[in-house]
Order: structure tokens, then C-alpha cells, then sequence
């Protein structure tokens, strides 16, 4: 059987909240299942320095925590490839080529590039790795030959530029590359706790790493349906994060009593709140327990990268052999 090459990758940004879990990380595991694929995630770790060039001090320890959360949500090191962008340096030969064929309009009208450039005020962004970004995710996906990268929807159009580039470089070269395509899912939406976009920059998310009276507070924080602003009045579940949230942690007949006993003002948001905690708890409590006993095996995920990096460079170096002969180089 000839079995589909995902690859996928997680700028490391510390430790993964609930929002990453749903987003990304239960296609990751999908996937992993599957009989008819090999499976390459890496962290990208010089994806990070396009942003964050001038504060590098917590970026080793932010791949540690990263890959422990993948670890302990079970992303299988027996059944996947585990690895670190920068230990395999092919990607940056690739890059590099990459980066003579690929036009700047193409990259100057990347809507993600667009719009960091306007939220990321305080940070110059005007930098020619910045600019590039997308040309080193490209590199990243096609130097395993990927068919499938599975994704979050804002990453659709990096994944559309690497089939545009991988496309011009079969074109002047001969025909060197498969042309990858994105793998989304429905995803549940979920909110932080202040109702916006869950991220660690805004305060505003439930880490899986998260103690139980931590999850308990954070809860207790949350923004509910805002018209409801007594005990008394009735509530809309439908515009609630927290209803979000028992959609996904509760069983059913808590469910559907939530969305029932919201409307009419049988149950408050404080009690609905405490048991939805709960709920939210029996999902995070296991993993940050297998986290914890992950990370007392000393030197475990250091030796899962490492033969990780190893396997997936014997891959990348023989991508970049026909490379170069294509190339003529
Ligand atoms: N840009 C991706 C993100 O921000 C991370 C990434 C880098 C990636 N290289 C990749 C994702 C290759 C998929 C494939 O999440
Ligand atoms: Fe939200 Fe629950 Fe309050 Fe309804 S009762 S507004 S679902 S927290």
C-alpha cells in the first residue's frame, strides 16, 4: 500500500492550552491511527525566530514543554516521527532554493503577512526573514514529499503558496514534488475565558498543564451570555462559552438540562460553571498526571527528538539528493 506522507508543525510557544488540543492536535492523532499514513510533526523552531529574533531565552525550554503536551495528550513517538526543525538542516538548503524561485508579489500579498504586520505594532516585522516565512514552511512541507498537513484554517493559505511554489519548482526542474493539501476538520470553537481568541498572550486560556483549582478559577472567570445579568433572568446558552464548553466535556443529559434550565432561569451561571469544571476536569486532570510522570523520565523527550530528527533526516537528505540533480547544482 502506498501510504500518505502527513507532515504538520507547531511553532513552540510553551505550553498548549485546550484550544490547541481541539484545534489541531486531535487531527494530529487521527492521523496517527490511520493505517495509510506516515506521519512527520516537527516544532518549528526557526519559524518562531521570525517573530521572536529578539528573545530567544525561552526558547528551548518552550520545545521541552511543547512536545511533553503532545506527548501526554498521546501524539506516539512509536507510531509518528517527533522532530525539531532546526536539527535538520536540509531545510534550509531547501529553503534557500526555494527562495530564488519564489516571486516577492507572491509573498507580499500572503494575507497572514498582511495582517501580522498590522496587529504586531510593537515588533519590527519588516525583516526578510518575516517575509519569508511562508517559503520555509514550504520547504518544510515538501522536503518529505507530504500529500497531506493538517491544519488549522488560518494556515490554508501557506499551505495553498506551497503548492504554488512546489508547482514552479516541478515546472523549471521536472516533476520533484507531490503537491500537498491541506487536512482540516470541524473543529468546536473554543473561546478563552474573556471571549476571545484563546492564546496565551491574552491571559485568556486553560492550559492542559493547568492545576485543578486553576482550571476551577479560570472557570468561575468566564464570560457568560452578557444579557443575563441577574440570577433572575434568562439566559441563551447558544451565545455562551461556557455552553461551548459542556458541548464538549459534559454528557448529554447535562447538556441538554444546561440548555434547557438556562433559558428559563432554573439553573445559574455559578452552579452551571461548577459543573462544567468538573467535566473539563476529568478531561485535563489525566493528561497533566501523564505529563507530569513523562517529564520525571530524565532525558525522554531529548532522546524521543533526537532519533526523531535522525529518521526524518535520512528522509530530507535523500529529497535533497534529487534536488540538487534537478536543480543541476
Ligand atoms: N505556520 C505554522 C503555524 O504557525 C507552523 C508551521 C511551520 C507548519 N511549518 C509548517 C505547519 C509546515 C504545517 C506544515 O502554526
Ligand atoms: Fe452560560 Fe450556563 Fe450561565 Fe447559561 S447558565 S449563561 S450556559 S454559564
Amino acid at each position: 500500500m502506498e501510504k500518505k506522507v502527513v507532515l504538520s508543525g507547531m511553532r513552540p510557544t510553551g505550553k498548549l492550552h485546550v484550544g490547541h488540543y481541539f484545534g489541531v492536535l486531535v487531527n494530529w492523532m487521527d492521523l496517527q491511527e490511520r493505517e495509510d499514513t506516515d506521519c512527520f510533526y516537527f516544532v518549528a523552531d526557526w519559524h518562531a525566530l521570525t517573530t521572536e529574533y529578539d528573545s530567544t531565552s525561552s526558547l528551548k525550554s518552550n520545545v521541552r514543554e511543547m512536545v511533553l503536551d503532545w506527548l501526554a495528550c498521546g501524539i506516539d513517538p512509536e507510531k509518528v516521527t517527533l522532530f525539531v526543525q532546526s536539527w535538520v538542516k536540509e531545510h534550509a538548503e531547501l529553503h534557500l532554493l526555494l527562495s530564488m524561485i519564489t516571486p516577492l508579489p507572491w509573498l507580499e500579498r500572503n494575507p497572514t503577512y498582511k495582517e501580522q504586520l498590522r496587529e504586531q505594532e510593537t515588533r519590527d516585522l519588516y525583516t526578510y526573514g518575516f517575509l519569508g516565512y511562508p517559503v520555509l514552511q514550504a520547504a518544510d512541507i515538501i522536503i518529505y514529499r507530504a500529500n497531506l498537513v493538517p491544519v488549522g484554517i488560518d494556515q490554508v493559505p501557506h499551505v495553498e503558496l506551497t503548492r504554488e511554489i512546489a508547482r514552479r519548482f516541478n515546472h523549471f526542474y521536472g516533476d520533484v514534488f507531490p503537491l500537498p493539501e491541506p487536512y482540516l476538520t470541524e473543529t468546536p470553537k473554543l473561546l478563552g475565558t474573556d471571549n476571545r481568541k484563546m492564546s496565551k498572550s491574552y491571559g485568556n486560556a486553560i492550559f492542559l498543564s493547568d492545576e485543578d483549582d486553576q482550571v476551577r478559577k479560570k472557570v468561575m472567570e468566564m464570560v457568560t451570555d452578557p444579557q443575563r445579568k441577574t440570577r433572575r433572568d434568562p439566559g441563551d446558552p447558544d451565545v455562551c462559552n461556557v455552553f461551548s464548553f459542556h458541548k464538549i466535556f459534559s454528557p448529554p443529559e447535562l447538556i441538554s438540562r444546561v440548555n434547557r434550565e438556562c433559558r428559563s432561569a432554573e439553573i445559574g451561571c455559578v452552579e452551571c460553571k461548577k459543573l462544567m469544571a468538573e467535566n473539563l476536569l476529568s478531561f485535563i486532570s489525566p493528561i497533566r498526571e501523564r505529563r507530569k510522570e513523562i517529564e520525571s523520565r530524565s532525558g525522554i523527550v531529548e532522546k524521543i527528538l533526537e532519533e526523531g530528527s535522525e529518521k526524518a533526516r535520512s528522509v530530507a537528505r535523500n529529497t535533497m539528493e534529487k534536488v540538487r540533480e534537478a536543480v543541476g547544482i
